[in-house]
This record gives structure tokens, sequence and C-alpha cells, in this order.
């Protein structure tokens, strides 16, 4: 088990929460390469509270930069030159990588995250809504990642269950389903490690 690049058919659609749910179900590593966007705490923070991991386990991102935007704006606003190869995959294994927003938003002027996931070679698990507009987002996400050659291993639900259009998704897409991750009221370690065990199968 060498680890998973975690991606997104968006921005907000539940990446950190299931990034921090796996990581602590494979007992590996988080690294989330670039934050941008500081205040009010960072993707390591949740992922350091939610996974179970002990801390040395939460890698420190590469870059950090202050403005939630686009990293390659983000970057350009903090004064920062972005050098992919500073973005270079840590060695914990397993490892779990989480992108920024989805998997074709820009590094830098030139480079996208999928371009950096095909580098890097780890399977990538798409994480998508069930709600409206998820079929065309989760469509082009895995349309996207095979046309730079990342290998996905699935794509992982996030909320209520709307089994049509995950069927379809995943029909189409030509993609494992790895399973869905309910809405928790109550979200915490303990929580999501639960439904995790329940509604995921890897
Ligand atoms: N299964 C869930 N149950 C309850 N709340 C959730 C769940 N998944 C995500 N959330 C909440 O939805 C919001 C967005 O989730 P998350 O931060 O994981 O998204 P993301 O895709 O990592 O976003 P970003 O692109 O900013 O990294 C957060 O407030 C998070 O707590
Ligand atoms: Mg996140």
């Amino acid at each position: 088990m060498t680890g998973f690049v975690v991606t997104g058919t968006d921005t907000d659609v539940g990446k950190t929460v299931f990034a921090a749910a796996l990581a602590g179900h494979l007992d590996g590593w988080y690294w989330k390469p670039v934050q941008a966007g500081l205040d009010g705490g960072t993707d390591r923070d949740r992922v350091a509270a939610l996974s179970g991991l002990p801390p040395e386990r939460i890698l420190p991102e590469a870059y950090r930069l202050k403005t939630p935007c686009s990293p390659h704006r983000a970057a350009e606003i903090d004064g920062v030159a972005i050098e992919p190869d500073k973005v270079a995959l840590p060695e914990k294994r397993p490892l779990v990588v989480e992108g920024a927003g989805g998997a074709l938003v820009p590094l830098t002027g030139e480079l996208l995250f999928a371009d950096i996931f095909a580098r890097w070679g780890l399977p990538a698990i798409v994480v998508a809504r069930t709600t409206l507009g998820t079929i065309n987002h989760s469509l082009m996400t895995i349309e996207a990642l095979r046309a730079r050659g990342v290998p996905i291993h699935g794509v992982a639900f996030v909320g209520n269950a709307v089994e049509e259009s995950e069927t379809t998704i995943c029909r189409i897409g030509k993609v494992r389903r790895l399973g869905r991750l309910p809405w928790l009221d109550l979200l915490d370690g303990i929580s999501l490690r639960a439904a995790f065990n329940a509604n995921i199968s890897l």
C-alpha cells in the first residue's frame, strides 16, 4: 500500500474530511502540499483533529499561502514563486495527499494539480458530491485525470444518497464506487471513523 491522492470535483466537497478518515484507516500519513488560506484553520489542523493519528503523521505543507484562492494566485499575492520540484512527494507510506480544490486547479501559471498527480503516479480517489450537477462534474474530473495519465482508484461520494447519480457516474466513467460518506450532524473523530468503516470499501 503506497497511498492515494485525494482530489475532488470542486472545492468544499469533503476532501479533507474523507482524507482524514482514510489516513486514519490506513494508519498512514497525511500531506497537503499547498495550503491557500490560513485564517480559520488549515486542512492540516482539521486532519489532526479528525484522523486520530498522532501529530507527527500530519506532515507540514510545502507552501502555506495567506489568501483562500487558487494556489497560483495566492502565491502571486504573497510574492512567492512556487517551485514544482519543491512539491515532491514525501517518502512516508502509506501516504494520503490532498490536492487543493478540484483536479484542474493551477499550482503555478503553467502547471495544474492533475499534472503533478501524473508525475507522482499515486492512484487518485475522486471525492464527489451527490447533489445536482455531480454527474457532469464527476465525469469531467475523471476524463481530465485519465487524459493526463493519472490512475484512478475510484470515486468516493459525500452526502445524502442519490443512488441513480452515483451508479450513472460509475457506469459511464468506468470507475469503481468506493462508497458514500453520509453527511454527519456530529462530525468528530469517532463518528467519522465509524461512518468510514461502515460505508467505504477501498
Ligand atoms: N461527511 C461530512 N459530514 C459533515 N460535514 C462534512 C462532511 N464532509 C465535509 N463536511 C464539511 O463540509 C465542509 C467542506 O469539507 P472539506 O473541508 O472536507 O472540503 P474540501 O473539499 O477539503 O475543501 P477544500 O477545497 O477547501 O480543501 C467542512 O465544513 C466540513 O466539515
Ligand atoms: Mg480540504
